[in-house]
């Protein structure tokens, strides 16, 4: 998109948006005075969990008085919120610190690291970045202002790193960066252990929030004007009402759809396994519930699946993919594929190959398998060569690239409601998403982003498509 691209949350002037959502915006309260004067920077590594992760790290600095900056440069105190999902994510944290040291930046200022890469490490991190300070894991955040405030008074090396806390589940502080869409964390953690999965070790166990507590925030954020709520979990789906109450997650979704004046309810990451036909059914009934499913398969043949702990088999999935395509609304499907598994043959990669012309995906996010620290996999032999990891990953992508430009070019003609999300200056041209997370760009202005337009589609591409107004007033 280039860096002319205005998102949401930093638009300088917001078309549509009333005064009222601009300043209620977050939930911060006034200023406390702990941090007074002192400013600080956070960049996030990683997946939704982690961005929503550190809003709630800015809302609570914010809290007691300090004060975000854009740039590393400005800052008295530089966090990375990091991902250790893959080797790739972890070393370009590393890489930061390295760059950061050798340019000599990182004198008077306080560098701490937070989140997955964070826990798996612990105290480590001191060893190999000596200019860390302060390590924290994503289920310490509440406890952050203390910690900090140890360093500022000259403790050396401060650690956060209890995993089985409810604490993350605190959002009264939060700072939100997007101004329409929130996202809302309904269970932390996951106890699936996946062969090749880092999550359980960094995130800790299952911990599911009250339904109660969730429905009360979604109407407190839609009072506050955002008008898309994006539901999250690393298992969204395993999500169980720990209160008397007992409501499945499909009841969940469905009281999250009711809420008045929710305009879309996303949800992800679902696991196949706990994927149930009422979640279909919720979706059918509920038209604030968006149409769109991701669903992780990993691999198409079973004996490779089962090597990877997912708990399913081809099959299993396959009829689970059934239910959605017998949905009165067409529903969108996307998927996480790792190419070049320990032990993954020719013939393995045929079947995931076959999988994805079979099921035929919108959107599919494919990986290499990386081996990663403490995890089951670590005990197979990584068979497959990188080389051939990565041919594997490239015939992937083309096979799946070709399948979406088809897919995308029979929508030309039709006509969605997309939430505007950026703008880009240079092109006049603005970007927004169906419900069904088709990214659709189209000639518009800057006071389209946060407003819902009715675009028709006029072209298309494997990733996205173009579309015209076919409406005039915001919505
Ligand atoms: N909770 C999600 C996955 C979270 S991790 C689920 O239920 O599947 C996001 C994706 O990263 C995974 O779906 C997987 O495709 C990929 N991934 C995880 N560990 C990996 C590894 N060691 N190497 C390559 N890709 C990996
Ligand atoms: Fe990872 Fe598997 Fe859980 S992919 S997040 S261990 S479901």
């Amino acid at each position: 998109m280039g860096n002319e691209l205005v998102q949401i949350g930093s638009a300088p002037s917001l078309g549509c948006v009333t005064p009222e959502l601009l300043s209620a915006a977050d939930f911060a309260p006034a200023p406390a005075t702990a941090g007074e004067g002192r400013t600080f920077y956070v960049e996030t590594f990683g997946c939704q969990m982690n961005v929503h992760d550190s809003e709630k790290v800015a809302g609570a600095l914010m809290a007691r008085g300090y004060r975000a900056v854009d740039t590393h440069q400005e800052a008295d105190i530089i966090l990375y919120n990091t991902c250790s999902i893959r080797e790739k994510a972890a070393h370009k944290v590393y890489s930061r610190l390295g760059a950061f040291r050798k340019a000599g930046w990182s004198k008077n200022k306080i560098i701490g690291v937070l989140g997955c890469l964070a826990q798996q490490e612990g105290e480590r991190f001191f060893e190999r970045a000596p200019e860390v300070s302060l390590v924290c894991g994503s289920a310490s955040y509440t406890q952050l202002p203390e910690l900090l405030e140890q360093v500022e008074s000259g403790k050396r090396r401060v650690t956060g790193l209890d995993l089985d806390t409810e604490d993350c589940f605190e959002t009264e502080l939060t700072r939100r960066d997007n101004r329409f869409r929130a996202y809302l964390t309904i269970i932390e953690g996951c106890d699936q252990r996946c062969a090749f999965c880092v999550v359980p070790m960094t995130r800790g166990p299952e911990r599911s929030r009250a339904g109660a507590k969730i429905i009360e925030e979604c109407r407190r954020l839609v009072d506050a004007g955002y008008t898309e709520i994006q539901i999250l979990g690393q298992i969204v789906n395993a999500w169980r009402d720990p209160a008397a109450a007992g409501w499945s997650f499909a009841e969940l979704l469905a009281r999250a759809a009711e809420v008045a004046g929710v305009r879309r309810v996303r949800f992800t990451t679902s696991h196949p396994r706990y994927f149930t036909p009422d979640i279909v059914q919720a979706i059918d009934s509920h038209p604030a519930l968006c149409d769109q499913i991701h669903l992780p398969v990993q691999a198409g043949s079973t004996p490779l699946l089962a090597r990877m702990l997912r708990g399913y088999t081809r099959e299993e999935y396959l009829e689970k993919i059934h239910y959605v395509r017998k949905a009165r609304r067409p529903i969108s499907l996307s998927t996480d594929i790792i190419a070049g598994f320990c032990g993954e043959t020719e013939d393995d990669f045929e079947q995931t190959i076959s999988l994805l012309k079979e099921v035929e995906y919108d959107q599919v996010f494919a990986f290499t398998f990386s081996p990663r620290p403490n995890t089951v996999a670590l005990g197979y032999a990584d068979t497959v060569a990188e080389e051939e990891k990565s041919r594997r990953l490239a015939f992937l992508q083309e096979v799946q690239r070709q399948i979406q430009l088809r897919r995308n070019q029979a929508q030309v003609g039709q006509t969605f409601e997309v939430l505007v999300e950026g703008y880009q200056p240079r092109l006049a041209q603005a970007v927004g998403r169906t419900t069904s997370n088709k990214v659709l760009n189209f000639a518009g202005e800057l006071s389209d982003v946060g407003c819902y337009r009715r675009l028709r589609v006029i072209s298309a591409g494997a990733n996205s498509l173009v579309g015209e107004r076919v409406d005039s007033k915001s919505q």
